[in-house]
């Protein structure tokens, strides 16, 4: 089987744990902190937000953590996600590296999102929650939330992104579909999102403000609480299946990754495919390097500042100590939806400044060329968010050609870009610009950073 493309699990592969890295952190995670006593958050202060086992998987420090069988059971309906060889690329690239991705697009939504929109679904159901709000920036989260919610019976309220909401009609047709509300944000359902639309009534949203919405809405109503697509310890861990299994099929194919690429936004699908390796090489074994992808025009982990700061635009949320471009930061409205979020998950962040993982940029037009030339030899048409994983993934391999060396490269195609067709045909037509955020504002949203004592 010289030659082989696709490497797939049996169902009863699918793990039955997820990963969690915090077990195997050499220096331990900066502390969430309450942004009115500055002090360590505790269980309580999340309370109003999230159902107490999640609260506790952002915590824990226990290295598996047991997926519950309800969880399996859906997973069953994608999982384990197929494995590949990119060889008809490695032609057209006529590189000596070898190339793999894991296809997370087989999902019902279409990305890795459905892989912990089901748990969060599962746990808050247990939980007694009934309603569930929350925010989408390419659709594919919200998406995802409304399937989980149709399987759990839980009424799903979802804020798309303005810019998201005009760009995508079908993300939301999809989201109605399956039962769940869609809203864009800014909105005048909420007051945070009137006040944003008082100062500028054609604002295009951001990730910021849509969270800032959908967590007012869960703070003021006891049967509501809030879920969120990436960022949070927990959305991260419940996407290590993606790696648990691509270890595993690596292993079939009798290779292991030198570099392992993945497109971050808030870092989730990058850590679902990244973490479990990364942990098995601070556990002593090989360490790949792993290559984030960020846009150039949202860039936290390339321009941002590590430093605490809010989740949301309206400070709502705890200060997590992340990799941000300040919370009141509003990205130009390029098309990876998904991407325009202004801060970095807090352990993505936390394993840049302990130099596991390293970071670049690019400009939208060369990720969706790379798209493109994946597709046109490979088949599958990415999101714009996972061309940016293409792209890294495509840059590693021609640096592998020019430095003759056959290196080993695994990336998560983390969805396809079916729902994002016009952003392909502007694309095509040249009306795709390369949007520069504006330096001024950067620097204005980093001034306003919280100053958070630094501890004694
Ligand atoms: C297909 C796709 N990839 C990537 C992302 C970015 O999120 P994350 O960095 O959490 O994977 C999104 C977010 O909506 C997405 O839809």
């Amino acid at each position: 089987m010289g030659d082989q493309i696709k490497y797939l699990l049996d169902e009863s592969r699918i793990p039955k744990h997820w990963y969690n890295i915090q077990a195997d952190l050499p220096k331990p995670m900066p502390p969430v902190l309450h942004p009115g006593t500055m002090k360590p958050v505790g269980p309580d202060d999340l309370a109003p937000l999230f159902p107490m086992a999640l609260i506790m998987q952002e915590v824990t420090t226990e290295r598996e953590i047991e997926i519950p069988e309800p969880v399996r059971d859906i997973y069953r309906v994608w999982r384990p996600a197929p494995l590949f060889r990119a060889r008809r690329l490695e032609q057209v690239l006529g590189t000596p590296a070898r190339i793999f991705y894991k296809y997370e697009g087989v999902s019902p939504a279409g990305s890795h999102k459905p892989n912990t929109a089901v748990a969060q679904a599962f746990y808050n159901k247990v939980a007694g929650v009934t309603r569930l709000t929350t925010e989408t920036g390419a659709g594919q989260w919200g998406s995802s939330l409304a399937f989980a919610g149709a399987l759990f019976g839980i009424d799903v309220t979802v804020f798309q992104v303005r810019v998201s909401y005009d760009q995508k009609p079908y993300r939301r047709a999809l989201m109605e579909s399956y039962g769940a509300r869609c809203i864009p944000s800014p909105s005048t359902e909420t007051e945070y999102g009137r006040a944003v639309l008082a100062k500028r009534p054609d604002h295009p949203g951001s990730l910021g403000i849509a969270i800032s919405e959908a967590v007012e809405i869960a703070a003021q109503r006891e049967d509501t609480k809030y879920a969120l697509g990436s960022v949070l310890n927990h959305v991260l861990l419940h996407q290590t299946v993606v790696g648990i299994e691509a270890m595993e099929q690596m292993q079939m194919a009798d290779a292991y990754p030198d570099v392992i690429v993945g497109c971050t936004g808030g870092g989730s699908n990058f850590a679902g495919i990244a973490f479990p390796f990364i942990g098995a090489g601070l556990r002593g074994g090989a360490k790949p390097r792993i290559v984030a992808v960020e846009p150039a025009a949202c860039p936290s982990l390339t321009r941002g500042k590590y430093a605490y700061d809010f989740g949301d635009t309206a400070h709502m949320t705890p200060l997590t100590k992340m990799h941000t471009l300040g919370s009141t930061f509003t990205p130009p409205g390029f098309h990876a939806g998904g991407l325009r979020y202004h801060g970095m998950a807090p352990l993505v962040s936390h394993l840049k400044e302990l130099d596991l993982i390293e970071a670049v940029a690019y400009h939208q037009t060369e990720c969706f060329a790379a798209g493109i030339q994946f597709a046109r030899a490979e088949g599958i048409l990415p999101a714009p968010e996972a061309n940016h994983a293409v792209k890294g993934a495509i840059e590693e391999a021609l640096r592998c050609k020019r430095e003759g060396r056959s290196e080993t490269i695994l990336f998560n195609l983390c969805g396809h870009g079916h729902f994002d067709m016009q952003a392909y045909m502007d694309y095509t037509a040249g009306k795709l610009t390369d949007q520069q955020y504006d330096e001024q504002e950067l620097a204005m949203a980093l001034s306003g950073l919280p100053s958070v004592p630094e501890p004694a």
